[in-house]
């Protein structure tokens, strides 16, 4: 059995009955058991303002606690006008600051996006990339998860109903769970692995 990982889990939606929150709740039932998620909150950060900085709100402290003392980063976000939600993009800057103290930084992680529409919300999911790459986010690359005609795929207790869907969850926080891993036991071990013995 792998070491228990933590995982900080962020949705892009905010609203009560979001098929992100609900893909998210999906993942985390899908995902192999030694992945312990937190699923950390972002509608409460106040706005980002760098003047706040001399004396930070107490949702912006916590939320970079809460995230720093994970190991991992999974991110599940609607699409907002072809990019991704205002709000998931405060919480990343929020987590970036101050300059030198990013929570992000060299946490392994992988983004889902969804939406009921047909485009799978990829211009949220690349958009959200790109700051990831400047965050030094190492982030899987495939599989990659965009899913659209997602308002069909759950019944009416909020449950997931679609097979496929299911299983391509499953096949992707499978391989997440590899990434994870890779990523955090570093080079070293990846090949002691690779030559047993
Ligand atoms: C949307 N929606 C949307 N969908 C999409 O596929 N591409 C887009 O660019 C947009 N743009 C957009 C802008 C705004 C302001 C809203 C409110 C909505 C529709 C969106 O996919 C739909 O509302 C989802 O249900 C949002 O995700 P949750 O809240 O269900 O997780």
């Amino acid at each position: 059995m792998p070491k228990q990982r933590k995982i900080a889990i962020i949705v892009g939606s905010l609203r009560e009955g979001s098929y992100n929150k609900k893909i998210a709740r999906a993942l985390i039932a899908l995902a192999p058991e030694h992945l312990a998620f937190d699923t950390v909150g972002i509608g409460d950060l106040p706005l980002y303002n760098e003047d706040s900085e001399k004396n930070p709100p107490a949702a912006w402290t916590e939320f970079r606690a809460r995230v720093g003392t994970c190991e991992a980063l999974l991110f599940v976000t609607p699409e907002y006008n072809r990019s991704m939600p205002g709000v998931l993009k405060n919480a990343i800057d929020v987590g970036s600051r101050p300059y030198g103290s990013s929570v992000w930084e060299k946490k392994p992680g992988a983004i889902v996006s969804a939406t009921p529409g047909a485009l799978g919300a990829f211009g949220a999911n690349h958009h959200l990339r790109q700051s990831c790459v400047f965050l030094d986010v190492p982030l899987m690359q495939q599989p990659e998860a965009y899913l659209g005609h997602v308002g069909k795929a759950f019944g009416d207790d909020g449950s997931l109903t679609d097979e496929g869907l299911k299983k391509l969850l499953t096949r992707f926080v499978s391989a997440y769970a590899d990434w994870v891993e890779k990523i955090l036991r570093g080079p070293g071990e990846i090949a002691s692995d690779q030559h047993p013995g």
